[in-house]
This record gives structure tokens, C-alpha cells and sequence, in this order.
């Protein structure tokens, strides 16, 4: 079964078994079963660079449903299964005038992968609505609910990362979105200038969405024209010391202050720096308009990816001293 159309890579890799998840009663019974006792879970492949073929019951969450689970003058709480486009769901909240999703737009996945990265841009994270999420334990497949505490948030980081890797399937997604009031975040440069080319100065959720959807297009491949999965690197963040002295040689170069001791480096810029902006090597490629996206031009494998991803780490490193690592999950 060939999970080309399952990847936003497009990477053509085999799974053994292949299984559509369409209830809580599907996950349960597959996970019961003994028949293949290893088993894969693909939800919207936007967030994986798969290298292999892959020797494993392979499960694609197809669960579907939003629902609203509490609701006030001021805001709206909902219920969102996982299975659901993450997008198309941001364009449902916004068509209700609910606040919250509209610096969000256009990240492709599913809901219910969102908290694992705690997905975010233009200033705004997905913990920033987050109310909890309910996970089935595969060993068990009992449900259990994850705060927002339980989940540890960080930059592009949450437990299902680290600590529970592998133990639980998201399930479910709660969000608390605004009716009112709503909190708008237009502080981030490119959104910033997008109002202003548009002339608007008071602008609506809709407004900041429509912005985010008109940069994300300029800037970032659409998955469905050329394979990718986002920022294949996360931006480094280094402490003050090694800072200093890489301003000191870069004087030009653009950074965030993260705290009083630790700054965030955009590795787009280090990528760029050394030359890749752009450079196609076979199918495999660095996208022409952002250099921390990797691309696959039709046919890469996998390995080709992550061998373009490996000469990218060793250039930056040897150039800057810094280590860039995958935000994507590589699955080997
Ligand atoms: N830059 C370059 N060259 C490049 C790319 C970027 O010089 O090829 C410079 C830009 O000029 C800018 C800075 O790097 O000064 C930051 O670039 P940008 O605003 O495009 O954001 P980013 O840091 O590269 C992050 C997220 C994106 C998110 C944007 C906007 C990570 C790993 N990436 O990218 O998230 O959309 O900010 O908030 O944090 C994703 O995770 O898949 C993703 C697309």
C-alpha cells in the first residue's frame, strides 16, 4: 500500500497493512488486535520525512466531528476530533466569528497533531487556545484527558514529544476561541506590512487570516503542487555568550531575544547564508523562497531528503558553530 497520497512529502513508501481509523471504536479494536502487532499512526503527514518502507499496520486517523462544548457571551469552547483538516477548521471558527485560529491559517495537518508540536506562527501558538486534549493509551486504549499543564508546552515541543512519545493517540483536540473582545495579534513584521499594502488599519480576524493565508502563499510551497512539510529545521536558539560573537561576525543577520539569557537564530537565514536558498540536487531541493523548507520536485526518496538535510547541518555548523535540528519527525 503505497502512502504517497498520505505524506505532504509525497515520499512513495510502503506500509505492509494499511487501516482507516473512522471511530474511537476502529482505534480501540485496532490496537486490540494481534494479528500485526506493530503498528504506525498517520494522521495528516504534514510533520514527517518517512525514509523507509514501513513494516507496520499502518492507521490513518479519519476522525471527524466539531462540536461545541461550552459556550459563553464572551467565548466558545470546542471539541475537535483529530481527523480534522486543521485549516478548513480555522476557516469554520472564522466563518462563526470565533477568535483565537486567525494567525493560524493555513498550516496543513490535522487537529489532532497540532498539540504534539504545539504548532504555531505569526506570533500566536496553539497553546495560546488550548484547553486540554483527550489521548487514547495504546496499551490500555482507555481515553485519558491532558491539560494544558499536562501537556508541557514549549517552542515547537510538548510531551507527546518526549516523555509519552508513542504511548498515546490524540484523539481529540478542546480549543477556547473568543466571540468578542477578541485578542488580535498583527505585531509580527510581514503581517504588519501585509495590512498596510492593503490599507487596512482596524482590521478583523478575517482581515489577519486573509493576510496570513496571502504571506504563507508567497513564502511557502503549497504541499499539493510540490511535496514538503514546513520548516524542516527549527530555528536555533542559542545563549548569550555564543550570541555575542555571532553578532559580533554578523552584524546584519536577523534574530529574536527569547529571554535575557537565550536567543532564537531563524535557521532560514543560516540556510541561506551558506548557499542552498534554492538548489535542487536530483528531486530533492531547498524551496526558492524560504530556505528552511526541503522539497520533494516528484520522485525524491526519503533518504535523498534527509541526505540534503544532513550536508545542510554540516554546512551551517562548519560556517557558524551552530546546530540546527529537524522539526520534522524522520522516520527511519
Ligand atoms: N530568512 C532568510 N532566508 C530564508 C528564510 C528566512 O533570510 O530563506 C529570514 C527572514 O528574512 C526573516 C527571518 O529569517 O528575517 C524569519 O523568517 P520567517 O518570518 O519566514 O520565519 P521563520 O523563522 O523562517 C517561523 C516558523 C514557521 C512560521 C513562521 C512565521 C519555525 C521553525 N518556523 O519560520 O513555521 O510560519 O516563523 O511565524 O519556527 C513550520 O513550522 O512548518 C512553519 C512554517
Amino acid at each position: 500500500f503505497s502512502l504517497k497520497a498520505y505524506n505532504t512529502f509525497g515520499i512513495d513508501a510502503k506500509a505492509s497493512y494499511f487501516l482507516e481509523i473512522n471511530s474511537i471504536e476502529d482505534l480501540r479494536k485496532a490496537f486490540q488486535q494481534e494479528t500485526h502487532p506493530k503498528k504506525f499512526i498517520i494522521s495528516g503527514g504534514s510533520n514527517m520525512l518517512i525514509t523507509q518502507d514501513i513494516d507496520a499496520l499502518v492507521l490513518h486517523i479519519n476522525l471527524k466531528g466539531i462540536e461545541v462544548v461550552h459556550e459563553t457571551e464572551e467565548d466558545v469552547t470546542l471539541k475537535i476530533m483529530a481527523g480534522e483538516n486543521w485549516h478548513q477548521m480555522v476557516m469554520y471558527t472564522l466563518e462563526k466569528g470565533y477568535g483565537g485560529l486567525e494567525n493560524m491559517s493555513l498550516i496543513p495537518g490535522n487537529t489532532g497533531t497540532a498539540p504534539i508540536q504545539n504548532i504555531g506562527a505569526y506570533g500566536v501558538e496553539l497553546k495560546d487556545t488550548f484547553v486540554s486534549c483527550e489521548a487514547m493509551d495504546v496499551q490500555t486504549q482507555t481515553l485519558k484527558t491532558f491539560t494544558k499543564e499536562d501537556c508541557k508546552f514549549g517552542y515547537r515541543d510538548s510531551i507527546f514529544k518526549n516523555v509519552v512519545k508513542g504511548r498515546y493517540v490524540i484523539t481529540s483536540v478542546t480549543l477556547q476561541l473568543t466571540k468578542r473582545n477578541h485578542k488580535k495579534n498583527t505585531s509580527y513584521g510581514a503581517i504588519e506590512a501585509k495590512l498596510k499594502e492593503n490599507n487596512i488599519l482596524d482590521p478583523s480576524i478575517k482581515d489577519i487570516s486573509n493576510a496570513v493565508i496571502a504571506i504563507r502563499q508567497e513564502k511557502l510551497p503549497d504541499p499539493k503542487v510540490l511535496g514538503n512539510s514546513g520548516s524542516f529545521f527549527k530555528n536555533p536558539v542559542i545563549d548569550k555568550e555564543t550570541f555575542t560573537s555571532f553578532l559580533e561576525k554578523n552584524p546584519n543577520a536577523p534574530f529574536y531575544k527569547v529571554s535575557e539569557s537565550e536567543y532564537k537564530i531563524p535557521a532560514g537565514w543560516l540556510i541561506e547564508q551558506c548557499g542552498f536558498k534554492g538548489k535542487r540536487f536530483d528531486d530533492a531541493g531547498v524551496h526558492k523562497n524560504q530556505a528552511l523548507v526541503l522539497v520533494n520536485y516528484g520522485n525524491a526518496t526519503g533518504e535523498e531528503i534527509l541526505k540534503l538535510a544532513r550536508r545542510i547541518i554540516k554546512e551551517v555548523k562548519e560556517v557558524y558553530g551552530i546546530d540546527i535540528v529537524p522539526e520534522v519527525n524522520i522516520i527511519k
